[in-house]
């Protein structure tokens, strides 16, 4: 099914994409991050393309090579996130949010490496600025999908993540038990306003293929 009967679906479409995890700096040596492999975002990227879409994807420091014919560009932190995103909105038709963004950063980087002088070392940490949802509001027209890691209360969550962060659809994934991060399989949730659908446990790559065929339909029949 996915040579034939879906390779036009997003015929022409630039589709925005980010992916894996964020590093944030706590000094030159260190940083803090997440276990996102960046898989489901690039499986995404390359079955986008599949499709027909012009795909560009801000990625962080993941250990995977760039799909073909994909606009790879590369970030660290969240805040690299973000200004990359923007810097890209502007043209896209779809933007899908699989990164897993740090939700905080230290306040601070220490300009020299920190030494081991303290029995008890504190870092205080402020919140990030959601990319997803900063994106959303700055381009409500662009169709917008988010993605949920959630350890349990998987749909109420994600719904709540839909509605707060004004998103066309939600993607959400069960994270208990190591779960989807860095396993080349997951199951998803997929939510938008007016209906939601199971996609089981298959394949990241397959999985892929079928949340864009959701995507698709999503987005060619949404109302103005
Ligand atoms: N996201 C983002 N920028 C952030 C945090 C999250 O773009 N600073 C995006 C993720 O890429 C994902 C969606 O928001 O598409 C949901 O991320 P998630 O971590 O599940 O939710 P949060 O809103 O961060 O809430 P929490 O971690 O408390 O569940
Ligand atoms: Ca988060």
């Amino acid at each position: 099914s996915s040579c034939c009967s879906t390779n036009a679906l997003l015929q022409g479409k630039r589709v925005l994409i980010t992916a894996g995890p964020t590093r944030e700096a706590i000094d030159p040596v260190r940083f803090l991050t997440n276990r996102s492999s960046g898989k489901m975002g690039y499986a995404i990227a390359k079955a986008a393309t599949a499709m027909g879409a012009q795909v560009t994807l801000i990625s962080g420091p993941v250990a995977l090579e760039c799909p073909p014919r994909v606009q790879r560009i590369g970030v660290e932190s969240a805040a690299d996130m973000l200004v990359a995103t923007q810097a890209h909105a502007t043209d896209a038709d779809i933007f899908i949010a699989t990164a897993a963004v740090a939700d905080y950063t230290p306040i601070s980087v220490a300009a020299q490496k920190i030494k081991k002088n303290a029995d008890v070392l504190e870092l205080a940490m402020k919140k990030t600025t959601d990319v997803l949802a900063t994106i959303k509001l700055a381009h409500p027209q662009l169709f917008t999908v988010g993605f949920a890691a959630e350890t349990n209360d998987v749909m109420a969550y994600a719904r709540g993540k839909l509605e707060r962060k004004g998103l066309d659809m939600i993607a959400a994934n069960s994270v208990a038990d190591g779960k989807a991060f860095d396993q080349p399989t997951n199951a998803l949730e997929v939510v938008w306003k007016d209906g939601h659908t199971s996609l089981p446990e298959m394949d990241k790559h397959t999985l892929a293929h079928e949340l864009l065929k959701l995507v698709a339909a999503q987005y060619h029949t949404r109302k103005p």
